[in-house]
C-alpha cells in the first residue's frame, strides 16, 4: 500500500503523506500543502478533516464501535465505574488500587467549592438555566484556585481533580438554588455518584436513600459521557485551548458549546419532544412525518449523529438500562414507550434509513435522567460532569503534543474585492444602514 497521495493541480503533482492511525483509519497530510502550493483545503463545518492525532478514543462510525484508550464502551459499561473512566481517559492506563486510592482521595480533598462561591449562586435569577450558571461557576474557579506559573504535574493534577470534583459541587448547588433550598455539602464518606445524588436529592429535613440501581444508572450514564473524541465541545476545548487560555475559561467554553440542542442540549430537547407527542395522544407517527419535512422546523430529536452511519453504541446500551431500570415499581414511563415506538417506525422508514440516522446517546438518556429525578434543565449539565474527564483528557493530550502550535483555520474569503470609503452623506440611501 503507497504511503503517499499525489494531488494534481493543473500541470502540477503534489507528493502528500499518508498518515496511518493504529486502527488503520488513514489520511493525507496537508500541513504543508499551501507552502507548497498557495492552496488551502476547504472541508465546511470539518466533516472529513482530522484536527489532530489523538491517542484517547476510538470511534468507528460506520462499524458503531467505541473505544477508550482501546477498550471497548460496552465492556467499560459493564465492568468499570466512572472514576475509573476518569483516570483512564486522562492517564491512558486503568489505574491500579493504589493509583485509584490516591486518585479518588485527590477528588474527594477537591470536592468543596470556596465558600465565598457559594453566595454567588444568590445573584442569579431563578429562572437562569444551569448550564449558564455551570459555565460562569466554571470560568469562575480562575479567580479562587489560581493557576501556579509553571504547571507542573502536580498542579495539572490538582486542576484536573477540581474540575471533575467541583462541577458536581457547582451542579447540585444551582439544583438546590433553583428550588429555594440550602445547599448540601459533599462528603469524604460518599462515592463520587453517591455524593452527587446526595448533593442533589438530600436536605436538612430528609435523608437521601441511596438506590444501588439509580447510582449504578447514573455511573452508566456519566461513563457513556466521558468522551467522544473531536466533538463540537471538545473542539472547543482544543481549540480555545491551544491559545494558552486559563483551564478553567477553557472548560468553561467546552461547556457552552456542549448546552446547544444540536449538541448536549438535545437530551432535554428529546423528553420535551416525547412530552409533547404523549400530550398530543399519538404515537410518534405524526412527529415522524413533520420531522422528515425539511421547513417544519423540527428535528426528531435523538436521532443522527456527523460520525455514526450506524448504531450509536451508546444508545443501545442506554436503551438497555432504560429498559431494567423502568421496569422497577413505580419508575414505569409511557414516554419510554413512546420512545421505543419513534425507533421503531423511524428504522422502518426509508427517509431515515438512507440518511443513516439512528438513534444517538441522546435519545435514551433523558429517560434515565428523569426516572433518577434531575429536573430537564439539568439533563445537559449532567453531560457536562459525564464529559469533563475527557475534556481534560484532550487538553492534556494536546499541551504536552509536539508540534504545538494555537489552532488557527483559514477561509476562503467570499467577500467584496478592495473597494473605497464613502462619506455618509455621499452614501446612496439603500447602503447607508449600518451592517
Ligand atoms: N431528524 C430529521 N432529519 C435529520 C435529522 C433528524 N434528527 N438529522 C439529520 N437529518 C437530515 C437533515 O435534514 C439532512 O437531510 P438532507 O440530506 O435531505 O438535507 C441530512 O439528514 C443530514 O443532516 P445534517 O444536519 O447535514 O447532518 P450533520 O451530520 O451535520 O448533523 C446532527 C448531525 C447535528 C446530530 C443531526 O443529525 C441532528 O440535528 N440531530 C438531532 C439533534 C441531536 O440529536 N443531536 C445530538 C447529537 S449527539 C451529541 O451531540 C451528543
Amino acid at each position: 500500500m503507497t504511503d503517499q497521495a499525489k494531488l494534481i493541480v493543473g500541470k502540477k503533482e503534489y507528493v502528500l503523506p499518508l498518515i496511518t492511525g493504529t486502527q488503520n483509519e488513514r489520511a493525507i497530510d496537508i500541513s504543508q500543502l499551501r507552502e507548497q502550493s498557495g492552496l488551502i483545503t476547504l472541508d465546511n463545518s470539518l466533516g472529513n478533516t482530522g484536527v489532530c492525532q489523538s491517542s484517547i478514543t476510538f470511534i468507528d462510525g460506520d462499524q458503531g464501535i467505541l473505544q477508550y484508550r482501546g477498550y471497548p464502551i460496552e465492556e467499560l459499561a459493564e465492568k468499570s465505574t466512572f472514576t475509573e473512566i476518569a483516570y483512564l481517559l486522562i492517564h491512558g492506563n486503568l489505574p491500579t488500587r493504589k493509583e485509584l486510592s490516591i486518585f479518588s482521595n485527590r477528588l474527594n480533598e477537591s470536592s468543596l467549592i470556596h465558600e465565598d462561591m457559594r453566595h454567588f449562586f444568590e445573584a442569579f435569577p431563578k429562572y437562569a438555566h444551569p448550564m449558564g450558571i455551570l459555565s460562569t461557576m466554571v470560568a469562575s474557579l480562575s479567580t479562587f484556585y489560581p493557576l501556579p506559573d509553571v504547571l507542573d504535574p502536580d498542579a495539572e493534577e490538582q486542576f484536573m481533580a477540581n474540575l471533575i470534583s467541583q462541577v458536581r459541587t457547582i451542579a447540585a448547588f444551582s439544583y438546590k438554588k433553583s428550588m429555594g433550598e440550602p445547599v448540601v455539602y459533599p462528603s469524604f464518606r460518599l462515592k463520587y455518584v453517591e455524593n452527587f445524588l446526595n448533593m442533589m436529592f438530600s436536605s436538612p429535613v430528609k435523608d437521601y436513600h441511596q438506590d444501588p440501581d439509580i447510582v449504578r444508572a447514573v455511573d452508566l450514564f456519566l461513563i457513556l459521557h466521558a468522551d467522544h473524541e473531536q466533538n463540537c465541545s471538545t473542539s472547543t476545548v482544543r481549540l480555545v485551548g491551544s491559545s494558552l487560555a486559563n483551564i478553567y475559561a477553557v472548560i468553561s467554553a467546552g461547556i457552552s458549546a456542549l448546552w446547544g440542542s444540536r449538541h448536549g442540549g438535545a437530551n432535554q430537547e428529546v423528553i420535551h419532544m416525547l412530552e409533547r407527542i404523549l400530550a398530543s395522544g399519538g404515537d410518534g407517527k405524526e412527529f415522524i412525518e413533520r420531522a422528515k419535512k425539511k421547513n417544519s422546523g423540527e428535528r426528531l430529536m435523538g436521532f443522527g449523529h456527523r460520525v455514526y452511519k450506524n448504531f450509536d453504541p451508546r444508545a443501545k446500551i442506554l436503551k438497555q438500562a432504560c429498559h431494567k431500570l423502568l421496569s422497577k415499581p413505580g419508575m414505569n414511563n409511557p414516554m419510554f414507550d413512546i420512545a421505543l415506538r419513534i425507533e421503531e417506525l423511524a428504522l422502518k422508514d426509508d427517509y431515515f434509513l438512507s440518511r443513516q440516522l439512528y438513534p444517538n446517546v441522546d435519545f435514551y438518556s433523558g429517560l434515565i435522567q428523569k426516572a433518577v429525578g434531575i429536573p430537564y434543565d439539568m439533563f445537559t449539565v449532567l453531560f457536562a460532569i459525564g464529559r469533563m474527564p475527557g475534556w481534560l483528557a484532550h487538553w492534556r493530550e494536546m499541551v504536552h503534543q509536539e508540534p504545538f502550535r494555537i489552532i488557527r483555520p483559514r477561509q476562503v474569503y467570499i467577500g467584496k474585492t478592495e473597494r473605497h470609503y464613502v462619506p455618509i452623506n455621499e452614501r446612496p440611501e439603500q447602503n447607508a444602514v449600518p451592517v
